[in-house]
């Protein structure tokens, strides 16, 4: 029987031949490829070219990545070690600046270096592996908890918009904005969901639509200038979306264009929730205009996907990869740790506080 998207991973360890293993994500829904990545060119590729993509995925391909790289440093000596392991994550780190789980992710694996300066460096390399794989198994823990926190926020039967792929492809298992669909999927909730196609990467037509379809679940596809149409026609109950970085005041960058469906969710008295992993919340950003907002080719907006130039040469074309959406158009932000409420300078330390306390997730 062929093999549905939803039974690959996203993101794994080939540990006997020394590769991060992902799907190429740009290739999707055409074509499943899975791609082995070797060497740190290839890793910053990836990511910078979004084969794998999504906050999470992005940390945990990271995690493995200079876990992976470590192991090519030939050395006995730390110190030698540990400069040639910070040249490799400052590299992978300038991959994408906006989602906060790359760098995220690369610092807990340099606190392994440094925790365990005192012992083998060949030792300090199994012990990265280890933390990489349990930056994978979070991942997948805390997008269940998070699934089971915002099923409390919908009803069976209602109507759901998303924006992007915050899905099982962006993390590696349920997703986070898709986690209270597959839950409530689980439990035959029979949810309507409107999947913005997302422009310019197409990662809401070409990823969220199809996993969800994969997956059974019933998703309409719209473009991303219908959204205040099915608002308008009450088609919609609440907004799932995920983010990239989330700061200290609740301000939230997502997928360019989630801030647009935020104001008109507002204007139609819908719901908007950021699903947030702790790992994306940046307690170091004050506010949104902290957040550095990625830039990318001009070419993603005039040519990619069509089939041939639909601009003019030498247009000026501004392309930012993501915007942030103002706190107060935000109803929740739902984390591992529960759903942080307005004012979230006070909630989102509240959320970190129970974390340290090593409260349960869920
Ligand atoms: O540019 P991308 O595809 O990496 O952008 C992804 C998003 O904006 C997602 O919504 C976000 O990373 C959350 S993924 C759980």
């Amino acid at each position: 029987m062929e093999k549905n998207i939803m039974d690959y991973e996203t993101v794994a360890l080939d540990d006997e031949h020394d590769a991060l293993v992902i799907i190429d994500q740009t290739k999707l829904p055409g074509t499943t490829q899975i791609i082995s990545l070797k060497t740190a060119q290839e890793i910053w590729d990836a990511i910078y070219l979004l084969k794998v993509r999504g906050a999470p995925a992005i940390g945990v391909a990271a995690a493995f990545g200079i876990y992976l790289l470590s192991r090519q440093i030939v050395t006995d000596d730390f110190d030698t070690f540990f400069a040639e392991f910070g040249r490799q994550k400052a590299y992978l780190d300038s991959a994408r600046p906006t989602a906060v789980n790359l760098s995220w992710a690369l610092k807990r694996m340099e606190q392994v270096c440094l925790q365990n300066r005192e012992k083998p460096v060949e030792e300090i390399k199994a012990l990265l592996k280890k933390e990489a794989v349990l930056i994978k198994e979070e991942d997948i823990r805390v997008c269940r908890a998070i699934g089971e926190y915002g099923l409390t926020l919908v009803k069976p039967g209602d109507g759901i918009l998303t924006h992007c792929n915050a899905g099982q492809l962006a993390t590696c298992k349920y997703g986070t904005a898709t986690a209270p669909i597959y839950l409530g999927q689980e439990k035959g909730y029979g949810f309507r969901v409107f999947a913005d196609e997302t422009r310019p990467l197409l990662q809401g037509a070409r990823l969220t639509a199809y996993e969800l379809s994969s997956a059974g679940v019933d998703v309409t596809l719209i473009c991303d200038n219908m959204s205040g149409a099915v608002m308008r026609n009450g088609w919609v109950n609440a907004v799932f979306v995920g983010c990239d970085r989330v700061a200290a005041n609740g301000d939230t960058a997502n997928k360019i264009g989630t801030s647009v469906v935020a104001a008109v969710a507002k204007r139609y008295n819908v719901p908007v929730y950021i699903c947030a992993p702790t790992s994306t919340i940046d307690m170091n950003t004050k506010t949104g205009a902290d957040i550095k907002i990625e830039e990318r080719p001009a070419e993603e907006v005039t040519q990619m996907w069509y089939k041939e130039r639909m601009a003019p040469e030498g247009i000026k074309v501004f392309n930012p990869a993501f915007d942030v959406t103002d706190h107060d158009l935000i109803a929740g932000i739902v984390t591992e740790y529960g759903i942080a409420r307005a004012p979230y300078t006070e909630s989102l330390q509240e959320i970190f506080a129970k974390k340290a306390n090593g409260q349960k997730e869920d």
